[in-house]
């Protein structure tokens, strides 16, 4: 069943209050509800439905009068006043039978919820809809320590709690956690004097891995205040880390409820990167306190509205935090790994969709990181001030509201008075423009020619143009800056901009920053920009496109690593006075997934272990290349202060362990292993041990780690996924398989499954084998997990949506697989959406 933007319409009841009370039991949790339902004068007549699902119903009562409510699939009806009502129902429900982690659900014997997005109807009957918007209150009873909701705490004793949350909010907010569960504890006084107390709650044994969520948190809560003028809103904010959690992390008022993994770190067992993002994550969810919680959605189709503004934030607090031009490099070969794929295949839809049918299934690349995009570029063409007085505008006009895109655009055109509805485009319209460019120069005068054209999709058929912010440099032959940072407005098809003066021919520096979501084709002078662009995200961009076009070739008409792009990374890689992170990107190649669909898109077919051979070629002839400087570039990027995860640190170990897998190249792991017996924190021991396993002598290792880690869950979903990212393409699915008769692969932990099956998803040329044991494997997989957890299978099942690039061998192979799973009995609405808009291209 497909539900439809366009069909919207208000619930016929406001809900003035919802007491709930849980009497918490494994199997036999009692939850009894009353609600104050009035007429909504503005809604269309309906009928009283409230969505349910799983529940027993015990008993209802409307004005305290017992009821009779016709059940229905989804939920249930009931015939109710024209005025004024109490509606109370007691439900029976089944946490600890409920491996979906949806609802209420038991995780190492502790209870929590996952409400988003429609989670709250397996707790009660409830109109499960974020324009619903109420003030709880929830009474927990039972045996257990730690017992909380959302908001602030109105009794506690043993065995029982109170909480009253003052702010009105839709259900999909809603959290309940209770358990023998350690607090972290900390304190935050907000700019206008509100003490807030801060708990990270943890399950004995983790309170050693608290320190930097806590820090972050209160980074957090601090930026929002200084660069948004944001408040925290109670006395209190709570984290609790999960181990099974579905996704990341969740914002629920006053409690959010954190995936482990996107929480717990030390030095000991978490890299570099993952401070970075439990860093990005804790500041994400509470920077949701205002956009998404105190201003929410109208409904999920607008779930944009929330998410691309709190990554866009999340982005902008990881910038100011660390380094601006490291963090947009990351987010751009993010957004190109993740979201153009699926913007180019058969799952592309708007950032925001029309329609859906299993609404978990749109938590996607395009939703998130482009609906981002999509604000950025909205700030870009405004400028920052007035970006800053519409947001200002939205928080005064719409807090306590559930809104729409109309809502946010509305008030940039009021602060501007610009039309955006050309604009609007971007959330309307699927798929990756293709901005191409061409230069002539003639009287001085160099003339900059556009032409966008986005591939029609089966979301949009027939995509119009877009407002594309373009930000141009010009470059002059002896490397200086001609013209500094411009930002081009285009608005047609095709478009020119001429720049006069110019009395020797600049380098054009085009799309500075990533300014637009495009794929951009651009016969550029790569090896000046690359040596001198000053706009930091292009002289990276040069290199890429450098080292792209070298690998298609290599690819293709079996040239040889191109010289030029050695050469310009040669400098730039020794050159001290760059940041030693920002080097360590200048290492990176192109995803191995990124060239297949390069190739694809120049109409040729890519072959994945030819791929895999060119990459590896390119690698070695950087070796090569650095050779002689390697072993002092490693020496120079060796730490010896005292461990800190910050961006300077992990900076020099980023390029430490860039030179690193390229000196293991020469060495045979000499130096690696060195690395590995003496490393003290996880970034320097997983990357000498990913070495070891690439110089085919990781045996050792990889058991002595597995011991060292074997009671430590986060770091051996390490171990699990290490091991089938560093193999050999010709083994890489028998690793897995091997891996999942490991009495520790508990399949049904999130973490662990994506531990294997992500990283043999993400192994382009193991994954793609020409035999389709890869293929098949997953699929035996995401049918056992299907029944038991829908939603980690239906996002695994992305796996599948480049089937279209690869040859008719391949491409029947996955057919057969994405066939056999949809021929699946009781195959859940998750997955079949999944798999039947992948193969209905
Ligand atoms: N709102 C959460 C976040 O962005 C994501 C939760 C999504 N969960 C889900 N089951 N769809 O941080
Ligand atoms: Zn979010």
């Amino acid at each position: 069943q497909t539900i439809y933007l366009k069909d919207y319409t208000a619930f016929g009841w406001h809900a003035q209050s919802v007491a709930l009370e849980f009497t918490l039991d494994p199997h036999k949790t009692r939850v009894r509800s009353r609600i104050a339902f009035t007429p909504n004068p503005d809604a269309p007549a309906q009928d009283f439905f409230l969505h349910g699902e799983a529940l027993a119903l015990i008993s209802a009562k409307i004005d305290g009068q017992d009821v009779t409510p016709t059940l229905t699939d989804g939920g249930l009806t009931c015939a109710v006043p024209a005025a004024p009502f109490i509606w109370e129902c007691e439900v029976e429900i089944d946490p600890a039978n409920n491996t979906a982690l949806e609802g209420l659900y038991m995780s190492n014997g502790m209870y929590c919820t996952q409400c988003e997005a429609e989670g709250f109807r397996k707790i009660t009957y409830y109109p499960d809809r974020p324009d619903v918007m109420s003030v709880f209150t929830v009474t927990i009873n039972g045996p257990h320590p730690v017992l909380l909701s959302n908001g602030n705490p109105v009794t506690a004793s043993e065995n029982h709690a109170e909480w009253h949350d003052p702010w009105p909010k839709p259900a999909y907010l809603f959290a309940l956690v209770a358990g023998d569960l350690i607090a972290h504890e900390g304190q935050f006084t907000t700019k206008s004097g509100r003490d807030v107390a801060l708990n990270l709650y943890v399950r004995p044994g983790d309170e050693g891995k608290c320190a930097f969520g806590m820090q972050a948190l209160k980074d957090s809560m601090k930026w929002d205040e200084d660069v948004y003028g944001r408040e925290y809103d109670l006395d209190l904010f709570n984290i609790v880390a999960v181990d099974d959690f579905n996704m990341g992390a969740m914002e629920n008022k006053g409690l959010n409820i954190f995936n482990s993994s996107a929480v717990l770190a030390s030095q000991a067992t978490s890299t570099d990167l993952n401070f970075e993002r439990i860093e990005a994550i804790i500041a994400h969810e509470y920077f949701h306190n205002w956009t998404g919680n105190r201003i929410t959605c109208r409904d999920w189709f607008q779930l944009c509205l929330k998410e691309g503004l709190t990554v866009f934030r999340d982005s902008q607090f990881t910038s100011d935090m660390r380094s601006a031009e490291v963090k947009r490099i990351g987010d751009v070969i993010d957004l190109r790994g993740r979201q153009f794929a699926e913007d180019q295949g058969p799952l592309a839809h708007p950032v925001r969709p029309e329609s859906f049918q299993e609404i978990n299934n749109f938590y996607t690349a395009t939703v998130y990181e482009k609906g981002a995009e999509v604000i950025r570029m909205l700030k870009t063409l405004v400028g920052d001030q007035a970006y800053a007085d519409a947001v200002a505008l939205y928080f005064d006009r719409h807090d306590g509201q559930a809104c729409t895109i109309e809502d946010w655009l509305q008030v940039f055109e009021d602060t501007t008075g610009r039309d955006l509805s050309q604009f609007k485009r971007w959330y309307s319209q699927a798929g990756t423009p293709r901005l191409s460019v061409s230069e002539t120069y003639a009287d001085e005068t160099l003339t900059l020619t556009f032409n966008q054209t986005t591939p029609p999709s089966a979301a949009t058929a027939d995509p119009q143009p877009y407002v594309i912010p373009v930000a141009v440099g010009l470059i002059g032959a002896d490397g200086d800056e001609v013209l500094p940072t411009t930002i081009l407005e285009m608005t047609q098809a095709e478009q020119s901009f001429t720049f006069s003066n110019l009395p020797i021919r600049p380098a054009a520096s085009i799309l500075r920053g990533f300014s637009a979501p495009v794929v951009l084709a651009h016969d550029a002078d790569n090896a000046h920009l690359l040596a001198h662009d000053t706009d930091s995200f292009n002289r990276w961009e040069a290199g890429r496109t450098l080292a792209r076009n070298a690998l298609l070739g290599m690819i293709t008409k079996g040239t040889r690593p191109d010289p030029a792009y050695l050469d310009g990374i040669y400098t730039l890689v020794n050159d001290t006075t760059l940041d030693p992170a920002y080097r360590a990107l200048m290492l990176g190649l192109p995803s191995q997934s990124e060239l297949a669909n390069a190739l694809h898109e120049a109409g040729h077919t890519p072959e994945p272990d030819i791929i895999h051979a060119a990459v590896e070629t390119m690698r070695e002839a950087l070796a090569k290349k650095l050779g002689d400087a390697l072993p002092e570039l490693y020496a120079a990027n060796q730490v010896s202060d005292s461990y800190q995860p910050d961006a300077t640190q992990s900076g020099a170990r980023a390029l430490g362990n860039a030179a690193l897998s390229l000196l293991t190249r020469r060495d045979a792991g000499a130096q690696a292993q060195a690395q590995y017996d003496s490393a003290d924190n996880m970034t320097q021991q997983l990357a000498a041990l990913a070495n070891l396993i690439r110089a085919g002598r990781g045996d050792t290792a990889v058991k002595a780690f597995e011991t060292q880690w074997k009671d430590d869950r986060l770091v051996m979903d390490k171990w699990f996924g290490l091991q089938v990212i560093e193999a050999d393409p010709e083994d890489a699915f028998e690793v897995a398989a091997g891996l999942t008769e490991h009495p520790d692969f508990n399949w049904k932990n999130p973490n662990r499954f994506r531990a294997v099956f992500g990283s043999l998803a993400l192994h382009h040329a193991g994954f793609h084998h020409a035999s389709g044991a890869g293929y098949a494997l997953l699929a035996d997989w995401l049918i056992k997990l299907d029944p038991v957890n829908p939603q980690t299978t239906a996002r695994m099942c992305s796996a599948f949506q480049t089937w279209k690039r690869y040859d008719t061998d391949r491409q029947s192979l996955i057919k057969a697989q994405v066939q056999r799973i949809l021929a699946t009995p009781n195959l859940s609405r998750d997955t079949t959406e999944m798999l039947s808009r992948i193969i209905s291209a």
